[in-house]
């Protein structure tokens, strides 16, 4: 192909995955399969990586491009991004109704579009030209941060808007993620020893504020649009239904369910219709109405106040308690053997989503609510916080109902499960127990961990069910022919993930230290560990040396030690040495070699066995920088005896703090 025709092929395939795009996301009416849209997209991956000069920001193929930064710098909004008034009742509501009407004067009847109010962070996206440009979060209302490197990895936001616009156009609306996807984080995250995100809304704000944009791809968050911005341009409107209309013909995702009203009494005819038959299907969190005036002019008149819009208002839907039945008790098993009991409920209806099953936690919990299987059950859903049982309604009970008690054996592979002296948790005792197995081998492949794309539950399932992974070693031997018989599997696939476990053989040792999944071990620690030790130093490592390091406590040491001390993980340490991953060379290095590059220190009080010039020479002798401030940023303060005002401030930052000895191992003292 000559280079002009290569340039044409590249523009036509992107014209076509956008176009796709815009099927999926806006017109919900794809027309290709995933694996079409996957052969298109590689085939541009392919071309663009052959001619590296014709890549362009706005190709699909780079949402996830753009440099990680870790800070999001501010961005001041075009105007001022303004918040709504709540109803929590009718007659909130009726009462925003008849200031309405009374701001527009006497037989002005205004029409209303009802839409729900999706619960997420609001985001404002700037368009030049068609191109996305800015995407900032609300930051205070008058200046957001700055998050375009992570709005475009968001799927269902065009790069490109459909018939590239001529303007600057700002467009405002919702960042929020499914509930399925939700879940999905929070089972990653618990599985890495994280706490879960409380509420989908957490979760979102937290993906979208990621210094990685890969994570925030990761997290499939999506994006409605409910308001402009200020905008050279817009649609042109007469309606708030017009401009919802025009967004939607430039590709702009859509809140569904938009509904008009012609009086109050037709709206609160809606709340109650949205209560109880339309949010309890949608995908995502919703926590009420938003109820507009449709006429722009009539929403011009009445104006804003300082925070709010006086032509729209959010009637919410009370935080909600309800009773249902708990059917069963079952045990769910974590990557640490911890058995879990989950209530399963008679499916009921609260504060805007059907909850068929409950976390009871642990079995103290259950103790504490003294609540047995076909107990009446209080649950409560407060905004938009993870189903919880408050108490049982023990004058409901008949007599009928049976105790829960801690399985004997593991409800997976029928081990003896036990609890630990001084521990809540009961656990299985099978280390190799399947779905132990199973959670530590997506938890060692995690992207946090060794990072190994494609190694996502149904393979490691597959494999796990039929035995050819048995432990994490395995996956270092797995072959072509072993994923070919896989389901799903082509020769593509299968050697992608195959490049995939290689290159994780060269991954920095924090990571593999953090993807073993040794209890309390998280990847802050991880990575303190890996500074300060290679992998046989730290296999060796008394509880005693590990207690005094920075964020290990006694309980974390000997966890620690006693997880080096088993032997099965020695065996497990050799046979990855075995195959190929190279310890000692994946001590954390920086990228000019040297093991502290792009570390901080901060040194305050007195050492004893050398100067503070002696001591900052020894860091930048290693690629670190010595400061004399302590910030979020700095990454070890060193306190001596006497140490002042810098230790209570790193304290107060989370910064670690070294003391002298800990210092002087880590610099090879
Ligand atoms: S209209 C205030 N429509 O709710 C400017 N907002 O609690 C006009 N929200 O800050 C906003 N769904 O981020 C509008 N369908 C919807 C919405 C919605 C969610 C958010 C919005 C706003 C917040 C106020």
């Amino acid at each position: 192909m000559t280079a002009k025709a290569v340039l044409a092929e590249i523009e036509r395939l992107r014209r076509e995955i956008r176009e796709h795009d815009r099927r999926y996301y806006i017109l919900d009416r794809p027309e290709v399969s995933d694996a079409e849209y996957d052969s298109l997209m590689r085939a541009l991956k392919e071309l663009e990586a052959a001619h590296p000069e014709a890549v362009t920001p706005d190709s699909p193929t780079q949402r996830v491009g753009g440099a990680a930064s870790s800070d999001f710098k501010p961005v001041a909004h075009s105007g001022p991004m303004l918040s709504l008034e709540n109803a929590v009742s009718e007659g909130e509501f009726r009462d925003w109704a008849a200031r309405v009407a009374k701001g527009l004067g006497p037989g002005e009847r205004p029409e209303y579009v009802i839409e729900p109010k999706i619960d997420g962070l609001s985001c404002a996206l700037t368009y030049e030209n068609g191109r996305l440009v800015r995407g900032a979060t609300r930051g205070d209302g008058a200046t957001g941060e700055d998050v375009t490197a992570n709005v475009r990895a968001i799927r269902s936001i065009p790069l490109v808007l459909h018939g590239t616009p001529a303007g600057r156009i700002e467009v405002r609306g919702e960042v929020f993620i499914d509930h399925k996807d939700f879940d999905l984080v929070n089972q990653a995250e618990e599985a890495a020893g994280r706490e879960p995100f409380v509420n989908p809304r957490n979760c979102a704000a937290g993906s979208l504020r990621q210094k990685d944009p890969r994570v925030t791809a990761s997290r499939r968050l999506k994006f409605y649009a409910h308001s402009l911005g200020a905008s050279e341009e817009g649609p042109k409107a007469s309606t708030h239904e017009e401009f919802l209309d025009g967004l939607k013909a430039m590709g702009i995702p859509l809140p569904p369910l938009r509904r008009k009203a012609a009086s109050v009494e037709e709206v609160l005819a809606l709340y109650a219709e949205f209560r109880d038959r339309h949010l309890p299907r949608l995908a995502f969190a919703v926590d009420g109405l938003v109820v507009k005036v449709n006429d722009l002019k009539q929403q011009r008149r009445l104006g804003a106040t300082a925070k709010s819009p006086r032509w729209a208002v959010a009637f919410k839907y009370p935080a909600s308690k309800t009773r249902t039945r708990v059917e069963d008790v079952v045990f769910s098993v974590g990557r640490t053997g911890a058995v879990t009991p989950v209530a399963k409920l008679k499916p009921v209806f609260c504060a805007g989503v059907t909850i068929s099953s409950v976390s009871l936690h642990n079995f103290d919990e259950v103790g504490r609510l003294d609540l047995k299987v076909g107990d009446e059950v209080v649950i409560e859903r407060a905004g938009e916080v993870i189903p919880k049982v408050v108490s049982v309604v023990k004058e409901a009970r008949t007599g009928a109902e049976k105790p829960v008690l801690p399985p004997k054996s593991c409800p997976v592979c029928r081990a003896r499960v036990a609890k630990e002296e001084d521990a809540v948790a009961y656990r299985c005792g099978n280390p190799s127990c399947p779905a132990q197995l199973k959670r530590s081998l997506l938890h060692f492949a995690s992207r946090d961990a060794m990072d190994i794309e494609g190694f996502g539950e149904a393979v490691v399932d597959q494999l796990a069910d039929s035995g050819r992974v048995a432990s994490i070693a395995d996956l270092y031997d797995l072959t072509r022919d072993d994923l070919l018989k896989l389901e799903l599997f082509a020769e593509k696939r299968a050697e992608n993930l195959l490049a995939q476990v290689a290159a994780s053989r060269r991954k920095p040792l924090a990571r593999l230290i953090y993807g073993l999944g040794i209890r309390h071990v998280g990847e802050k620690t991880a990575e303190t560990l890996a500074s300060l030790y290679d992998l046989q130093g730290l296999s060796e490592a008394p509880a005693s040396e590990l207690e005094k390091l920075p964020e290990v406590g006694a309980v974390v040491a000997s966890s620690i030690a006693s997880f080096f001390g088993s032997a099965e993980v020695r065996g497990l340490l050799e046979r990855l040495r075995k195959a190929g991953l190279d310890f000692e060379k994946m001590e954390a290095r920086g990228a000019d070699g040297l093991p502290l590059s792009g570390k901080t220190f901060v040194f305050t009080g007195e050492l004893s066995s050398m100067t503070r010039d002696q001591a900052e020479g020894s860091v930048k002798e290693l690629g670190a920088k010595a400061s004399s401030s302590v910030s979020s940023k700095t990454s070890f303060v060193v306190a001596g005896s006497e140490a002042g005002s810098k230790l209570a401030k790193a304290r107060k930052l989370g910064v670690p703090v070294l003391d002298e000895a800990a210092f002087l191992k880590l610099v090879g003292r």
